[in-house]
Formats: structure tokens, C-alpha cells, sequence
């Protein structure tokens, strides 16, 4: 089985270079289940229905978020009720939406897993024990598990790693919105990268316009930010998960996004 996950996706730009890309991603991929980091999707920061179903709607199956996920009060309900829409497991219990789901790629049942870092996040719980006791729950239901670690800092997505090393089929990190160089299988068997980057303006900071964000370092003073639209990336990974749940294979997309025509 072939997972493709997408790193957070930026603004309507990063939507928009993603519905481009992905008819190629597909051809040259050939993935069973495609999974995106959708917290950053509406307006630059957090997600509504209209973001999911944009995603939905060029194929993705399922969505991860983090730390922007209740930015948009509309999306709560929705949170709550869509099965294929998760959030950080560690956040607050009663918190809109769920942290893990299950969906069904290639024939094979796939538990989904978000958790959020502690270092320099806020998040209620350790995601470590979180982690287990999903982990634990999901793994009978389930062929295989994939977990994405949205967190600030290489050690504590590196410890996440080591963790659940030979228990998940990959941990993935995000949020940082940089690719990482460090992808590899560990050697109990789970993919891992501290971080898969971000789907959207190479040119901006972090998806924001450049000079919006240099203002604000230059001045100190509060600026309005919007999406940058220029030079659109795809930062992804494609994860080969073999029978037993374990990787195979973990493999970076790094690529610019199609020219596009609207
Ligand atoms: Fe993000
Ligand atoms: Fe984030």
C-alpha cells in the first residue's frame, strides 16, 4: 500500500497548486490513500468544510490539522462530524472534533493518529502516553497506522520517532512547514521525517508575503498578513507500507507546482 501525505496546505494559492499537481502526483505515485495537512487551508490559518471539501474533492481521503484548527468557530460542528477529519489527540477532551480515525485504503483498514508537541505548543496532555494508548486501542482494529506529529521542534518529533518505532507504520511531522532531510525507516520498521514542509508560496515566509512578514521583523509592530501566491511547492512523502502494517520505503516530493490555468 502507497500513502501520499501532503505537508500543511497554504491558503487557496496552496489549494490551487495542489489541485494542479495532483493528477501528476497520481500517475507518477501511484498511491491508495492520500492524506493532507489541511490546517493552514482556509485564509492561510485553519480549516472550514469548504477547505475539506476542496480537498476531498481532488482526492484526498482524509485530513490531519494542529495548532490553527479552531480558528474558524463555522468548522466546529463540522469537526465533530465528519469521520475524516482529524485533530490533535492531546488537546483538551471536549475540544470540537476527534484525534484519531480509521479509513480504508487498498482493501486494508488504516487508523489515522494527529497529536500535537508540548515543546513551545500548547497542547493538554503529553503526546507520549497519548500516543500509546491509541496506538493500543487502534492497533487491533486496524492493518496499519499512521501518525502525524504536528510539533516545533526536530528533538521532540525525533523522540516521537524512536517512541513508536516498530509500532506505526510512519510518524510523520509537520507544522514547521520546512522540509526536513532526515527521512528514513527506523530500524523497528516506522517511516519517519521531522518534518514534510508546507504546500504553498515558496516565495513568501512560510506562506505569508514576504514583505508582510519582513515588515513585521524590520517594525515590531503588528502587520496584517496574507497568503503569498508565488512560486507554488509541493512538499510531500510517499510511504510504502508493506503487509505486516510496517514500512517499506519512505520517499520525499519536492517539487514545484504545475503551471496553472485559472
Ligand atoms: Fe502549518
Ligand atoms: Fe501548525
Amino acid at each position: 500500500m502507497r500513502v501520499l501525505f501532503i505537508g500543511d496546505v497554504v491558503g487557496k494559492p496552496g489549494r490551487a497548486g495542489l489541485r494542479a499537481a495532483m493528477p501528476g502526483l497520481r500517475e507518477r505515485h501511484s498511491p491508495d490513500l492520500v492524506l493532507v495537512n489541511g490546517e493552514n487551508s482556509a485564509g492561510g490559518l485553519g480549516i472550514t468544510q469548504k477547505t475539506a471539501d476542496d480537498f476531498f474533492d481532488m482526492g484526498c481521503d482524509a485530513i490531519t490539522t494542529g495548532n490553527h484548527v479552531y480558528r474558524h468557530r463555522e468548522a466546529y460542528d463540522f469537526l465533530d462530524t465528519d469521520e475524516r477529519v482529524v485533530r490533535p489527540a492531546n488537546y483538551t477532551k471536549g475540544s470540537p472534533g476527534k484525534g484519531s480515525t480509521v479509513v480504508e485504503a487498498a482493501g486494508r483498514r488504516v487508523g489515522i493518529i494527529n497529536l500535537s508537541g508540548q515543546v513551545q505548543m500548547r497542547a493538554a496532555r503529553s503526546p507520549f502516553p497519548e500516543a500509546d494508548s491509541l496506538v493500543d486501542r487502534l492497533e487491533d482494529e486496524t492493518d496499519a497506522i499512521i501518525v502525524d506529529f504536528h510539533g516545533e521542534v526536530t528533538s521532540e518529533k525525533i523522540a516521537m520517532g524512536w517512541h513508536l518505532d516498530g509500532r506505526v507504520a510512519a510518524v510523520l511531522g509537520t507544522h514547521t512547514h520546512v522540509p526536513t532531510a532526515d527521512a528514513r525507516v527506523l530500524p523497528g520498521g516506522t517511516a519517519f521525517i521531522c518534518d514534510v514542509g508546507m504546500t504553498g508560496a515558496r516565495n513568501g515566509v512560510l506562506g505569508v508575503r514576504r514583505e508582510q512578514a519582513l515588515e513585521g521583523f524590520r517594525t515590531q509592530m503588528p502587520v496584517k498578513f496574507s497568503t503569498s501566491d508565488e512560486d507554488l511547492w509541493i512538499n510531500a512523502v510517499v510511504v510504502t507500507v508493506r503487509d505486516d502494517g510496517l514500512a517499506e520505503s519512505i520517499e520525499q516530493v519536492l517539487e514545484p507546482a504545475p503551471e496553472q490555468t485559472a
